[in-house]
C-alpha cells in the first residue's frame, strides 16, 4: 500500500509504510473533538459500513459503529453469526459478497487467520481487519500508537514492554511489528510456551532491532516507559489443561508499580481478566480506559480516508 488508503484493505501492519501510520495518527488527532460529539460532522453522510463479526467483541464493534454514526454514516451487520446465514453454512466468500453489495466499506471479525486477507479478494469495497484468529489487529494497534503517542509525546525510543499471551494475541504481533518501524525498544515477557512467535520476532529483526526476551516482569518493569499487557487467549488453547498451567501468570497490581518510573503508562487492548488488579485504576500510570476511547478518533481517520475523505 503506498500513498492514499483510498479504496484500500487494511489486513496487517505491514500493509502500511511509517509516514502512512503517522497520516493517520494525524487525522485522528483531527477528529477527537467529533468523536467526543462536541462538534458535528455530516463527512460520510449516506454511506454504509457492513459490520460482520464472526467472533465477541465490545470495543471494537461499538467504537465502528460510533467512528461511522459519529462521521454521519449507518451501520449494518450482525455482532454474531447465528443470526445470519452463516448459521446454515454459507461461506465466508458469499457472505463477503453479499455485504459487498450492500455496504460501502466491510469490518470483519473472523476466527481464522488470514480471513480478511481472503475477505479482500471477494469484495471490490475496502476491507477493514477487525482482528483475524490469532493473527493481526492493525486497528488496535494504529489506537495503541495513537494512545502512545499522546501520552508520551511520541512513539520513538520508548522502551515498550509487552507482557501476558504473545503466542495466541493477535494485538501485539501487529503491534510489535509497528513499533518496531518507530525504533521503539522491545521487551516481551510471558511464560517460555506463551512468547512471541518466531516470524514476528524475524520481522522485528529485519528492521534492524533485537527485541529483549524475558519470563520475568519484576527485572524489566523499572525500566518500562510502556507496560503493554494482555489476556491469555483462552479461547485459542487447543487444550484447556495448558491454559490452566498459564492463567494468572503475570498480575499487576499497585504494589508492583512502585517500581515503575512515576511517568510509565500501563495499556490494554482490554478485556482484561485478572491480568491488571482494579487498584492500578486509580493510579497516574492507568491508561487503558483512554486507550479504548482513542478507538473511535483512529477508526474515523481510517473511515474517512478509506472511503476518499480526508487525505
Ligand atoms: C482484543 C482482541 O479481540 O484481540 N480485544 C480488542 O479488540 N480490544 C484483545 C483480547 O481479546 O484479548
Amino acid at each position: 500500500m503506498s500513498g492514499s488508503l483510498k479504496g484500500s484493505d487494511i489486513v496487517s501492519i505491514r500493509d502500511f509504510s511509517r509516514e502512512q501510520i503517522e497520516q493517520i495518527l494525524n487525522v485522528a488527532d483531527k477528529m477527537v473533538p467529533v468523536a467526543k460529539g462536541e462538534e458535528k460532522s455530516t463527512e460520510l453522510e449516506g454511506r454504509v459500513l457492513g459490520s460482520l463479526f464472526y467472533e465477541p467483541s465490545t470495543r471494537t464493534r461499538l467504537s465502528f459503529e460510533a467512528a461511522m454514526t459519529r462521521l454521519g454514516g449507518r451501520t449494518l451487520g450482525f455482532d454474531e453469526p447465528k443470526g445470519s446465514s452463516v448459521a446454515k453454512g454459507e461461506t465466508l466468500a458469499d457472505t463477503i459478497r453479499m455485504v459487498d453489495a450492500y455496504s460501502d466499506v466491510i469490518v470483519l471479525r473472523h476466527p481464522q487467520e488470514g480471513a480478511a486477507r481472503l475477505a479482500g479478494h471477494f469484495a471490490e469495497k475496502p476491507v477493514i481487519n477487525a482482528g483475524d484468529g490469532a493473527g493481526q489487529h492493525p486497528t488496535q494497534t494504529l489506537l495503541d500508537l495513537f494512545t502512545i503517542r499522546n501520552e508520551k509525546g511520541g512513539i520513538d525510543g520508548n522502551h515498550v514492554v509487552i507482557v501476558g499471551d504473545l503466542k495466541y494475541g493477535r494485538t501485539v504481533h501487529s503491534l510489535s511489528e509497528a513499533l518496531s518501524m518507530f525504533g521503539a525498544k522491545l521487551t516481551f515477557v510471558a511464560p517460555p510456551t506463551l512468547q512471541m512467535p518466531k516470524e514476528h520476532i524475524k520481522h522485528i529483526e529485519s528492521k534492524g532491532l533485537k527485541p529483549k526476551i524475558s519470563n520475568s516482569l519484576d527485572e524489566v518493569i523499572g525500566d518500562a516507559d510502556v507496560l503493554y499487557v494482555t489476556r491469555i487467549q483462552k479461547e485459542r488453547f487447543p487444550d484447556p489443561a495448558e491454559y490452566r498451567k498459564v492463567a494468572g501468570a503475570f498480575t499487576i497490581n499497585r504494589t508492583m508499580l512502585r517500581e515503575a518510573k512515576k511517568d510509565m503508562i500501563v495499556m490494554h487492548p482490554l478485556p482484561r481478566m485478572n491480568e491488571i488488579n482494579p487498584d492500578v485504576d486509580g493510579t497516574d500510570h492507568a491508561r487503558y480506559f483512554v486507550q479504548a476511547f482513542n478507538g473511535v478518533p483512529v477508526r474515523m481517520a481510517l473511515l474517512s480516508m478509506v472511503l476518499g475523505g480526508m487525505e
